[in-house]
């Protein structure tokens, strides 16, 4: 069944008041839904009531205190129509089912992790705990009551506030919850069992004081400290930089072990995967603290953005998505590093959105059509929807954009809003016509801007051409123009900014040049020097640039652009350059060679002390063979990309071994532990000269070394890698990772860095590693993050293990990805994207791949999420 957005229309019937009653056993919980009904104005009294429904037993259905007669119900698993609703306009719906929470694997509805019971609604998965209008614009005030045994669940959770628990007999006990603020079905969670709890408090800037909780699994109290002091600081943050102040009297974080996603922001009580929630400096890396800060704020912030104002339907994703990880982005940016945050964005954009805008899969901020919406909660809806909102603000200024976001806020709270407000309360406030704009929520594709500059100094004018284009995509064929705010810097002698009297050709303001036509002639007038531009400061657009630039201007832009994100650019242009070149001269059976000065230049940024240290990590970082690819965009050859990249390292360690070297010695902490960002981004710096340091006589012993005297897991772990990945198969490499799954087998969490490291070794040997790996008594193939670690980790991170010439990486996946899908097809699905770039690859592996594509498509009964992501793959 396809979905479009066209089809929308309000439903005919409103569910102004949900009751729910849950008695909950492993495998016989009753739920009693008492939900007042209201007929909508207008419609006709014969107007059946058909309810969403997924795999339900139902157990009875009664319509104001009597039971309806059979022949007035048609009822199926998957949906309950009452054919002849009651004339009065409000009615009482009293639906009893029984579900099995404990053999739900397919962790949407209600299920069990780790022998407690929790939901997942988002975003169809209310319908498989009582029949309902599961749409999010039907917005229902909930009390729910919620009876366990006492043994089982002592903790029982839900939305709002506590209204009453106390004791039933037999050992059994009961709580009552109430949200006073209407909310679509998809916020709906519930959670009991015996959880650990970690209590602090948030007073508002109203005063109001807040209970905050975080539950964990009993013992692991000491582990939710970070996430804690992250809530409050999200909390704090959302007062300050948006004016939204939190409203209930409690907000609770359950962690639990087994979850599709990351995490959920239903309303009051989020639900994590517990990889975001627990860290020390024992078990978790920096990375993973940045990710818990960046995740605890993202949920919260969706009280507002997504809670307060929901989505009209599932088109509307971006709306809430989009604008709160642009939210979450600004937050991490203003408690670290603004700079080296943007880079880091800018990366994961471009590894994640980029090749999915350029593949297949390709779909527009806003789709228009889908079959299963769980295969929309993508990099193009939350990364790319996050740039479109960056570049409203860019467009309007912060001050111009803040008041549109008072206005969203004032206007639309308690509604089910749509992409076309959001753009109209930016109109409103700024005067400006963004229609043009808009088109990066309607239109798929990474746009590509073509510049080339001339100077001429008779005329002391400078002049940039520049010219856009649209790629088609699956479905849109045909482009419109599009609205790309370009910001720019023309920088001359000593890196000074360079001085212009006039522009003209298109509208530049504020160093913005606001592209809007095929071509624009942008000329500058009053240069006496051709100046080097700067382009796409700040990545101030999500666009590929193909720029004619020289390389004594890359050069020079990579050590004096101001704008520390196109520095960083410079910098990874040059290296990708080089990269591609290499990747040539392979193909060409020729030794890759390098330019002295840009291996001498890494050796500059490495040891520039007016940059951060996590800064100079980030310049450091080769793209990967997955960027190389990418860039290189069509026949792909893995193995020569490999090597290419090896060769590069290899050569960049060599230039810089003893300057490398001092630096290493030099960043050693002798502080305590700190996860803060400059003491995280000392032991960035620090890992990645390790792995170049690894390459040279004596690498091997140095990261054993490293590894054996790490005292946090950011060393700990960045040292293994290096061992296992540079060093694979040395006794050295051997002894690591056996220390290390001696040390943290009964710690499923540290594991999974385990099966990460060894699904990422490169070589034709990763396919069998990863194979028996799948026995190790600590991986299962039930959990998402064993999944994501150990195959996940291999078909998406690991280029030359995955795309094995012979095609056995693809036919593990597909083996796999059928495997999986019977227990949860979601995590299936997601899996199975890692094959969609499969035509950017050389002739031989990608007819592989093709057949190992259509191997699962030939498979009978598929998951609608599966041959949704599989068919449009193949299309
Ligand atoms: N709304 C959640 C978040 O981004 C994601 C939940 C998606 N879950 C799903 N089953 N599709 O914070
Ligand atoms: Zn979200």
């Amino acid at each position: 069944q396809v979905f479009k957005l066209e089809d929308y229309r309000p439903s005919d019937y409103l569910i102004p008041e949900t009751n729910l009653d849950f008695r909950l056993s492993p495998q016989a919980t009753v739920v009693t839904a008492i939900l007042t009904v209201e007929r909508r104005e207008g419609i006709s009294k014969s107007a059946p009531l058909v309810l969403d429904g997924d795999g339900l037993t139902l157990k009875r259905v009664e319509i104001d205190g009597k039971t309806v007669r059979p022949a007035d119900l048609l009822a199926s698993p998957d949906q309950l129509t009452l054919l002849k609703p009651p004339a009065a306009r409000r009615f009482q719906l009293r639906i009893e089912t029984e579900l099995a929470p404990a053999s739900n694997e397919a962790l949407m509805g209600l299920y069990r992790s780790n022998n407690v019971y929790c939901t997942q609604c988002e975003a169809e998965g209310f319908r498989r705990i009582t029949y309902f209008l599961d749409r999010p614009d039907i917005l229902s005030v909930y009390t729910v009551r919620i009876e366990a045994s006492r043994d089982e669940a002592p903790l029982l959770l839900s939305n709002g506030n506590p209204v009453e628990n106390g004791d039933l007999a037999d050992g059994w006990h009961y709580a009552s919850w109430h949200d006073p603020f209407p909310k679509p079905s998809y916020l709906f969670a519930l959670v009991a069992g015996n959880l650990g709890q970690v209590a602090d408090s948030f007073v508002t800037m109203s005063g109001r004081k807040v209970e905050l909780g975080i539950y964990v699994e009993p013992g692991k109290d000491a582990l939710a400290g970070y996430a804690m002091d992250a809530l409050k600081r999200s909390m704090q943050w959302d007062e300050e930089a948006f004016g939204r102040e939190y409203d209930l009297d409690v907000f609770n974080i359950v962690a639990v072990s087994d979850f599709n996603m990351g995490a959920m922001e239903n309303k009051g009580l989020n639900i994590f995967n517990d990889k975001y929630v627990l860290a020390d400096q024992e078990t978790a890396t920096d990375a993973d603290f940045a990710n818990i800060e960046a995740i605890i704020a993202h949920e919260y912030f969706h009280n507002w953005t997504g809670n307060r104002i929901t989505c009209r339907d599932w088109f509307q994703l971006c709306l809430k998505e989009g604008l709160t990880v642009f939210r979450d982005h600004e937050f991490s940016a203003d408690q670290r590093s603004r700079a080296v945050k943007r880079i880091a964005e800018v990366r994961t954009l471009r590894a994640h959105q980029f090749p999915e805008d350029q593949g297949p899969l390709a779909h527009p901020v806003r789709p228009r059509r889908y079959r299963e919406i769980n295969n929309f909660y993508t990099a193009t809806v939350y990364e790319k929807g996050s740039e479109v909102v960056r570049m409203i603000r860019t467009i309007l200024g912060a001050e111009v954009f803040r008041a549109g976001m008072d206005l969203y806020f004032e206007r639309h709270d308690g509604e089910a809003a749509t992409i076309e407000d959001f753009i109209k309360v930016f109109e409103e406030a700024s005067g400006r016509d963004l229609s043009q704009f808009a088109l990066w929520y309607h239109q798929a594709g990474t746009p590509n801007l073509t510049v080339s500059s001339t100077h001429n100094p008779a005329a002391q004018e400078f002049t940039l051409e520049i010219e856009q284009s649209v790629p088609p995509t699956p479905s849109e064929s045909r482009k419109r123009l599009m609205h790309i705010p370009l910001a720019f810097g023309l920088i001359g002698a000593g890196g000074k900014p360079v001085e212009y009297d006039r522009v003209e050709g298109a509208s530049v303001e504020g160093g913005v040049i606001h592209i809007r036509k095929r071509r624009h002639m942008v000329r500058f007038s009053g240069v006496a020097e051709r100046p080097a531009v700067s382009l796409n400061r700040g990545f101030s657009a999500p666009v590929t640039l193909s720029v004619e630039q020289k390389a004594a201007d890359q050069f020079f832009l990579a050590r004096h652009d101001s704008d520390a994100f196109s520095r960083w650019q410079a910098f990874n242009t040059l290296l990708t350059d080089a990269l591609i070149a290499a990747f040539r001269q392979i193909l060409g059976g020729k030794q890759p060679d390098f330019a002295p000065r840009l291996t001498d230049l890494a050796g500059v940024i490495a040891s520039d002390e007016t940059l951060e240290p996590a800064y100079r990590a980030l310049a450091l970082a080769l793209p990967g063979d997955a960027d190389i690819a990418r860039d290189i965009g069509k026949n792909i050859d893995p193995d020569a990309v490999h090597t290419a990249r090896h060769a590069l390292a290899l050569a960049i360690g060599t230039a810089n071994g003893e300057a490398f070297s001092g630096l290493y010695d030099s960043l050693a902490d002798k502080n305590a532990f700190s996860p803060d960002a400059a003491s995280a981004g000392r032991r960035a710096l620090r890992n990645i000269l390790l792995d170049y340091l690894s390459l040279l006589p004596g690498g091997a012993a140095l990261a054993a070394g490293h590894f054996q005297s790490a005292t946090n897991m950011t060393d700990r772990a960045a040292a293994l890698a290096v061992l296992a990945h540079r060093h694979h198969g040395s006794s050295e490499a051997k002894k690591a990772l056996a220390a290390f799954e001696k040390t943290y087998a009964s710690d499923p969490l540290v594991m999974d860095k385990w099966f990460q490291i060894q699904a990422s070794v490169p070589g034709p040997q990763a396919v069998d590693t990863v194979r028996s790996l799948t026995a190790h008594p600590g991986f299962s193939m039930g959990n998402p993050n064993r999944v994501r670690s150990l195959i996940g980790t291999f078909s998406s991170a690991n280029q030359t293990g995955f795309h094995r010439p012979d095609g056995e990486g693809y036919r593990f996946l597909a083996q796999t990805v059928l495997e999986v899908e019977k227990r949860n097809p979601q995590v299936a699905a997601r899996l199975a994207t890692a094959l969609r770039s499969w035509r950017s690859l050389e002739p031989g592996r990608q007819a592989k791949a093709r057949e190992a594509l259509v191997s699962i498509a030939n498979t009978e009964n598929l998951s609608a999420d599966l041959r949704d992501i599989v068919e449009r793959t193949l299309a």
